[in-house]
């Protein structure tokens, strides 16, 4: 399995704190947001990693993480977005660098208290085809993308719903095989005009072919000021990408 990291858009809920820098280079109690995406994959056994950047100060990222020694990978790849037409249009990127490997991707401002190491394993013992998202119950649904239930199955997911159907979030983090690049080529922009990861989740459950997995552990986003507090605060208390007891 390959890994990619999509670390674009402006970060402008984080105005005046992104507007000369990447919301993603922001430090994250000890090291910069970027950081934790890139261990998370490289805990999980990924060694093939491609960041898709954009926005501002996008040459920074080589500066930060040059080759990827200092993860303990032979190389890093990176790609960049021209202007922000969502997480989508961003994976579409990733189409060249994947070949004919599944994929697990990861939102550059997406924070993980525990391994995602069992939970890439458990896609691959299934025969790594179709998508797998994660589960987290949180407070504040109508931030996420918001999966609705029927008899234990996630029928479909609505993003940013004004009344959440559950009390769970889709988190950043997600496993798909080659057909994601298929279904991007369908999308249209949503009414904020972005192509949106929750309408690649819907193809793959209109298909069938969707798996969820409830995460261990905390998890959080750092796009705005108070989850980006958050942020700090948890891996300040706990670290982050901990090995799963
Ligand atoms: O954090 C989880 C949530 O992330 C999910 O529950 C939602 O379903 C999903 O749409 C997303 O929601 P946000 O609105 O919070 O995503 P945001 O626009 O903050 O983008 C998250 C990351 O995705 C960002 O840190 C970098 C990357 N991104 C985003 C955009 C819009 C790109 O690489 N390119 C883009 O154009």
């Amino acid at each position: 399995m390959k890994g990619v990291i999509l670390a674009g858009g402006l970060g402008t809920r984080l105005h005046p704190l992104t507007k000369v820098t990447n919301k993603h280079l922001l430090p994250i109690y000890t090291k910069p947001m970027i950081y934790y995406p890139i261990e998370a994959l490289v805990g999980a056994g990924i060694r093939d990693i491609l960041v898709v950047t954009g926005g501002n100060s996008a040459g920074d990222f080589l500066k930060l993480l040059g080759n990827g020694s200092a993860f303990g990978l032979p190389a890093i790849n990176y790609t960049y977005q021209e202007g922000e037409g969502g997480i989508a249009d961003a994976l579409r990127l990733a189409r060249y660098f994947s070949g004919d490997d599944a994929i697990c991707v990861i939102l550059g401002d997406n924070i993980f208290e525990k391994s995602i190491r069992r939970a890439v394993e458990s896609y691959e013992e299934r025969g790594g085809t179709g998508a797998q998202i994660f589960l987290k119950k949180v407070d504040d649904p109508q931030r996420f993308g918001v999966p609705v239930f029927k008899d234990g199955k996630v029928v479909g997911i609505e993003e940013k719903p004004s009344h959440p159907k559950s009390q769970y979030a889709v988190t950043g983090i997600y496993i798909f095989d080659q057909r994601v690049f298929e279904i991007i080529e369908t999308l249209k922009p949503s009414h904020r005009g972005e192509l949106e990861i929750t309408d690649v989740n819907n193809a793959y459950i209109e298909w069938g072919e969707m798996h969820w997995a409830e995460l261990d552990g905390w998890w959080t986003d750092a796009g705005t000021f108070e989850s980006l507090l958050k942020a700090n605060n948890l891996v300040a208390q706990t670290g982050a990408n901990n090995p799963e007891e």
